[in-house]
């Protein structure tokens, strides 16, 4: 019998994994891509990331800096769930890419060294999925090096993230020792991952057993602790965002992780209802709507078709179906949409809510679109931060300025960085929140366009989208200060500053003017 759409649904766990770099992040996806089956052999992930590496020149700069620059999805199936991880770029100047992914998932793990703690990159990310209330499942890694005590990490996790803590495993031994994770509330013991069915035990004793001598003790005292101290699980408290299932185990040397992903099928939430303009859309709503969080040239720089990231929020998906553009009310053939696994893409004959597809095209989809069946409807969210940093492109060679405005304009489409056209006509201006952002600009339009650039510093250094209650008011101050005005890629009007003091005085002289340093896509 065929799947109901509230069936399908309620199998999907769509999520992230927030970490600082290095504390483990590649090594856990590639752990839960074997647990499902993805990939058969560990190393694949980092092999695949390197290939990936090999393959197109503006790639480089990942090569080099060791850094993960493309955010991707993968998919893979584990005891009767599809589990849909949303992989995010590490390095903080990415942060905007990071951000609008995390529109699209409905869970997060955290991943946190047991040695170093809460890092800076974590406690960013964590305060995204705070603002979205993304409820959060936390992973303590690398317990098989030296730590820091369990109970000053919880502690740790509290007093940084204002955050409950609720240790559901502990850990068995520590680094050298270091063997598997107990399970407060069930009574149960697992040891490596490959263990698939937790043994039930009689109490701490008989766990504590499986350390030396030495350690018993403090193991047996530590669960007792744990236990009468720590707060017991509570699932609606997670889903609110207010406390944070903790596990423990070391990703690297296989402990823990299948606690994590049981976690995942067991306590992460289904895909959540998305608030529309006109209405909240929820997952199990018959008609099919999605948007758009990112879009992805193709790896191969002699096509120059894209991949649109949708995030499916509702309703059926399926192959060959027509869907409605709301940005521009057109009809758009979804003829091949994609699955991503690990190794390889698939056709995508059907997908549910919380199934992200990448749909092909040659710059009809936008970050921020939404989709729908026909229904007129914009999803609200998905957020563009205004740059940090702005940038004249200079041109080596002067004959190629159409080709350059063409090759800016494909590059903000699909996010690389935004783009400003100035009102008085002078040359158009790049904006990016991190510096990383222009290297890779700058190399793709080498590699992909034939165009050698530089940058050059802009006089101005701060911007923010404007709108006021009054179209007029708006208008006259358009006219008024045409030379500190531009255009973003959807037409919207910016102000350019000088910097933030000016910002703040023009602020002040034009109280019906609103100016903001976050526009949500629409
Ligand atoms: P990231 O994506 O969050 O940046 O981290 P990644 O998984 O690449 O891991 C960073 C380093 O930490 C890697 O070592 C990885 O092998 C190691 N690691 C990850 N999980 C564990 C763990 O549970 N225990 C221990 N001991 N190490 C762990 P590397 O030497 O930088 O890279 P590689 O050359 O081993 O790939």
């Amino acid at each position: 019998m065929a799947e109901s759409l509230a069936e399908a649904v309620s199998r999907r766990r769509t999520f992230a994994i927030i970490a600082h770099p290095d504390a483990g992040k590649t090594t856990l996806t590639e752990k839960l891509l074997l647990f499902g089956g993805a990939i058969q052999l560990a190393g694949e992930v980092k092999a695949k990331k390197d290939r990936m590496q090999t393959r197109s020149d503006w790639m480089k700069i990942e090569r080099e800096r060791g850094i993960s620059v493309v955010t991707s999805v993968m998919t893979f199936e584990y005891e009767g769930n599809v589990f849909n991880i949303l992989d995010t770029p590490g390095h903080e100047d990415f942060a905007d890419d990071t951000y609008r992914t995390l529109t699209a998932v409905d869970a997060a793990v955290m991943v946190i060294d047991a040695a170093k703690g809460i890092e800076p990159r974590t406690l960013k990310l964590f305060e995204v999925c705070r603002m979205r209330d993304i409820p959060i499942i936390t992973f303590i890694n690398k317990m098989d090096r030296e730590s820091r005590d369990p109970f000053e990490i919880l502690d740790e996790v509290e007093e940084k993230l204002a955050l409950d803590t609720a240790p559901v495993t502990w850990p068995i031994g520590r680094s050298k020792t270091f063997c598997g994770s107990y399970h407060l509330a069930d009574n149960t013991v697992r040891g490596s991952d490959t263990e698939v069915e937790a043994t039930k035990v009689n109490g701490p004793q008989a766990v504590a057993d499986r350390l030396p001598e030495n350690e018993r003790q403090a193991f047996i005292d530590e669960t007792e602790l744990a236990i009468e101290a720590c707060r017991p699980f509570d699932r609606d408290s997670f889903l609110e965002g207010h406390m944070t299932p903790v596990f423990f185990g070391s990703a690297l040397r296989n402990f823990g992780v299948r606690d994590l992903i049981n976690a995942l099928g067991d306590f992460a939430p289904p895909p959540r209802d998305q608030v529309a303009d006109i209405r909240t859309v929820h997952a199990t709503d018959d008609k099919m709507t999605a948007f758009v969080f990112k879009i992805q040239a193709n790896m191969d720089p002699n096509h120059r078709d894209r991949i649109a990231f949708a995030r499916i929020c509702s309703g059926k998906l399926e192959r060959g179906m027509k869907a409605r553009l709301s940005r521009t009310g057109k009809q758009l053939g979804l003829t091949a949409p994609q699955f991503f696994f690990a190794s390889q893409r698939q056709l995508a004959d059907t997908a549910y809510a919380g199934d992200v597809v990448g749909i092909p095209n040659h710059g009809t989809l936008r970050i921020g679109d939404t989709l729908t069946e026909g229904e007129s409807l914009v999803f609200q969210g998905v957020p563009n931060f205004s740059p940090e940093i702005l940038r004249r492109v200079r041109l080596e060679d002067a004959m190629k300025a159409k080709k350059l405005k063409e090759a800016l304009q494909q590059m903000a489409e699909e996010g690389v960085v935004q783009l400003f056209s100035p009102e008085d006509g002078s040359p158009a201006i790049v904006g990016v929140v991190g510096a990383l952002q222009l290297d890779v600009l700058k190399e793709r339009l080498m590699a992909e366009y034939g165009l050698p650039v530089s940058f050059e510093m802009s006089r101005f250094s701060v911007c923010r989208w404007i709108s006021a209650d009054q179209p007029a008011d708006l208008e006259k101050f358009v006219t008024q200060r045409r030379g500190d005005i531009a255009r973003d890629l959807d037409g919207d009007p910016v102000f350019l500053a000088q910097d933030g003091f000016s910002l703040r005085y023009e602020a002040e002289r034009y109280p019906a003017i609103k100016m903001v340093a976050i526009k949500e896509y629409h």
